[in-house]
């Protein structure tokens, strides 16, 4: 017998375990990717303020800096030189008395976001400008919309006032409006408005309709400075373990008039993902990277944990796995590095 033939395998059964073949060679490895990330799958979130000048690091988000209006150029260009496509803003009003309870500040057409939107359309006429929509940032107690005296969303109150938020955003030349507030209703009255405005086939409507409420936005609600002054989100927020209500959520946001749908946060849903990619089999799905995941990467990176790059890959290979065809990180200025 030769020395060989020991270790060959048993004829007949054993042949389905040889695997190792297919994926021996780094080409090999790639061929066995269903989906790559790409630099155009990538959206990048901007926090930007209403102090013109402002440039500031947030401690609990790193690398990631609130900028103001007049510093926003300088910084957007040279991710754009490195293959930027998408940008999602997030205006943060800091002046004394800027917040009311209905957030009027939202759509100020002298505000953060509407005169970003300006800026950088300008500027930067190929890339494709998202606006979150919410009230949190602009409200005085801190709630995605319009409070009732009980202290409980009013809903009739509130999809009203996002719906004009949303179309004012459209009428400054937004690409794309994404409703991140939770509140019932709210596509519909929003997709109404859009059409009344002659502005539907203009603007995409990206509706966050399984957002989790939980422990993953801190470091966003320090760059926003919008937490809510009493209580918390749970009440129009899905609860964590709550997947037939992100099922319902999504099916009737599609119902409403939404474009695309965003999956938030990603790391821990990645059912949830997996459950919209076949729900909403003919939208793009988008999972959303949120700061605290993105903040516990860094941190375990820091502590040698985990290797920064190679968790990031990882993380973010997992969500197009589970189905994301688009995904908004705060990692965005990496991959342009990493993906050349
Ligand atoms: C506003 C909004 C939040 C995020 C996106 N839009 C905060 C919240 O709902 O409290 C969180 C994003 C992140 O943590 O990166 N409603
Ligand atoms: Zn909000």
């Amino acid at each position: 017998m030769s020395h060989k033939a020991e270790y060959l395998p048993d004829r007949g059964t054993s042949i389905s375990s040889i695997l190792q073949g297919g994926y021996n060679h780094p080409l090999a490895r790639e061929w066995q990717s269903e989906k790559q990330l790409t630099k155009s799958m990538f959206i990048f979130p901007l926090f930007v303020s209403d102090q013109p000048d402002e440039e500031e690091v947030i401690p609990s988000l790193p690398n990631i800096k609130r900028f103001g209006l007049n510093r926003l150029v300088p910084y957007v260009r040279g991710l754009v030189d490195k293959g930027l496509r998408a940008v999602i803003l997030f205006g943060v009003p800091l002046a004394e008395g800027s917040k009311d309870p209905e957030g009027t500040n939202a759509d100020d057409p002298n505000g953060p976001v509407i005169q970003s939107i300006k800026i950088l359309k300008k500027e930067f006429p190929d890339l494709y400008i998202m606006c979150d929509v919410c009230l949190c940032e602009y409200t005085s107690h801190g709630h995605c919309g319009v409070l009732d005296e009980d202290g409980s969303l009013n809903q009739k109150l509130s999809v009203r006032r996002l719906a004009a938020v949303a179309v004012n955003y459209a009428k400054a030349g937004a690409n794309c409006v994404a409703p991140s507030d939770m509140v019932d209703g709210r596509i519909k009255e929003m997709k109404l408005g859009l059409i009344e405005a002659g502005l539907a086939h203009k603007c995409l409507l990206m509706s966050y309709s399984a957002k989790f409420s939980g422990g993953l936005y801190g470091p966003f609600r320090d760059a926003a400075c919008s937490s809510p002054g009493q209580g918390d989100r749970k009440s129009y927020q899905l609860p964590p373990t709550a997947s037939g209500l992100a099922r319902r959520a999504l099916a009737r946001d599609m119902e409403e008039g939404a474009d695309a749908i965003i999956v938030k946060p990603s790391t821990f849903y990645l059912d949830i993902i997996s459950d919209a990619a076949k729900l909403c089999k003919d939208y793009p799905v988008c999972a959303y990277h949120v700061s605290g995941e993105y903040a516990m990467l860094h941190a375990a990176a820091e502590k040698g944990v985990v290797d920064l790059k190679q968790i990031a890959f990882e993380s973010h290979q997992g969500f197009l796995r589970a189905g994301a065809r688009l995904i908004i990180s705060y990692f965005t200025p990496e991959f342009l590095e990493w993906l050349d």
